[in-house]
């Protein structure tokens, strides 16, 4: 089955062109095409994603990437100018499926690949089904796209394996999820946040030690030579019965420390181990109820997912802790932890064969 997805919910543009196939008990991946326009560098003076700036990019750049793939896949850069009122011809017309994000994500920029979606289904691929993609089940059907390194098994492999039940830990700039997983399609939610999202978190602290916007990999990369130990900051929650997350306080105690260091705040060393440790506690935080909920449970693998499971000390940790308990362990592919289209291909194929339909219209907070 082919697979046109588009994905708008945030800051990236991104169109993707997927072969899908071996249903349900072994769903396997070719990511033919998948272009990733970031508007990072427009929205970073901000320090954070402004809404109708990420509506103006994504009018701009949708058109410009579907005709790069469906057009013209051999040139690596269009211009905008040639290509803006040129009549074109669509290269491959062999499309089953369109899917577009529906939410969780900015109303405004979900709106443009709606309508996007729609436009070039009624001009371009009538005969195919279009589906309405939850943005989050993009995030944890990403494990199963595929990866050249990394990876434990196989996604031939994967029928073979027992990896349910599951426990997924769902982390993004907008998503604390712990979920317990019976099979790929049925689920219970375990616990969120209570406040902030621990990508959140990451963006709000680097902020704080001057970093810039997506503070993530920023953090990542200041604590790498940082002492983990050098601060203590809480771990909110941690050792709680209930498999909630709050990073409030803990972002909180990092602003309450760096006021109170303000002779050494602007000091390297000082933001290297400020990273380091506000780092180390997010992740214990993180692994700690992962690992109890698996242990309680009696999982038998962990699915991470979103864009902070691209940082190194969570994956690190995770695949370590999986070792000691003895459970399979997965996570997306480098290229595609953060927002991306292929994602939502590997969602819209699941949600294919389960026959599930989604409205196609915007759906801001769109529930996992
Ligand atoms: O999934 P995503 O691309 O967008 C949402 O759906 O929210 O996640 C973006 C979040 C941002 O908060 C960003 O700072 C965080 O993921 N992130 C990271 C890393 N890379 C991205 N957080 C920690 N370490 C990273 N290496
Ligand atoms: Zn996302």
């Amino acid at each position: 089955m082919k697979i046109l997805s588009i994905e708008t919910s945030c800051d990236e543009t991104s169109i993707a062109s997927v072969e899908a196939s071996g249903g349900i008990r072994a769903p396997r991946f070719k990511v033919l095409q998948n272009i990733v326009s970031s508007q990072i560098a427009l929205h970073a003076p901000f320090g954070g994603v402004v809404p109708n700036i990420a509506k103006r990019e994504h009018l701009k750049n949708l058109p410009i990437i579907f005709r790069q793939i469906f057009v013209n896949p051999k040139s690596k850069i269009l211009n905008p100018k040639q290509t803006q009122n040129t009549e074109y011809k669509i290269l491959s017309t062999k499309v089953d499926v369109v899917a577009v994000t529906v939410g969780p994500g900015l109303e405004p920029a979900l709106w443009t690949g709606v309508n996007f979606a729609k436009e070039i289904h009624k001009n371009h691929f009538p005969k195919a089904k279009l589906i309405g993609v939850n943005h989050m089940e993009g995030h944890l059907y990403s494990f199963l796209l595929p990866q050249k390194t990394q990876f434990p098994i196989s996604n031939s492999q994967f029928s073979k394996t027992k990896i349910f039940p599951a426990v997924g830990l769902v982390v993004s700039g907008g998503h604390t999820i712990l979920l317990l997983m019976k099979s790929l399609t049925e689920w219970k939610k375990l616990g969120e946040t209570r406040d902030d999202a621990v990508g959140e978190a990451f963006d709000k602290v680097a902020r704080m030690l001057g970093l810039p916007y997506p503070g993530g990999p920023e953090i990542q990369r200041a604590a790498a030579p940082g002492d983990p130990s050098s601060v203590n900051f809480p771990r909110p929650m941690m050792k709680d019965k209930n498999y909630d997350f709050s990073f409030s306080g803990l972002k909180t105690s990092v602003l309450y420390y760096i006021r109170d260091h303000k002779e050494q705040s602007k000091n390297k060393n000082f933001i290297e181990d400020v990273a380091a440790s506000f780092q180390a506690a997010a992740v214990e935080t993180l692994v700690y109820k992962t690992a109890r909920a698996v242990q309680e449970f009696k999982a038998k693998s962990i699915i991470l997912a979103g864009g902070v499971a691209a940082n190194q000390s969570l994956r690190e940790t995770l695949v370590k802790t999986s070792k000691e308990l003895g459970v399979h362990f997965f996570a997306p592919p480098m290229a595609y932890n953060t927002d991306n289209a292929a994602m939502i291909a590997a969602a819209a194929y699941i949600q294919t064969l389960k026959k599930k339909n989604r409205r196609i219209t915007a759906q801001a907070n769109l529930n996992l």
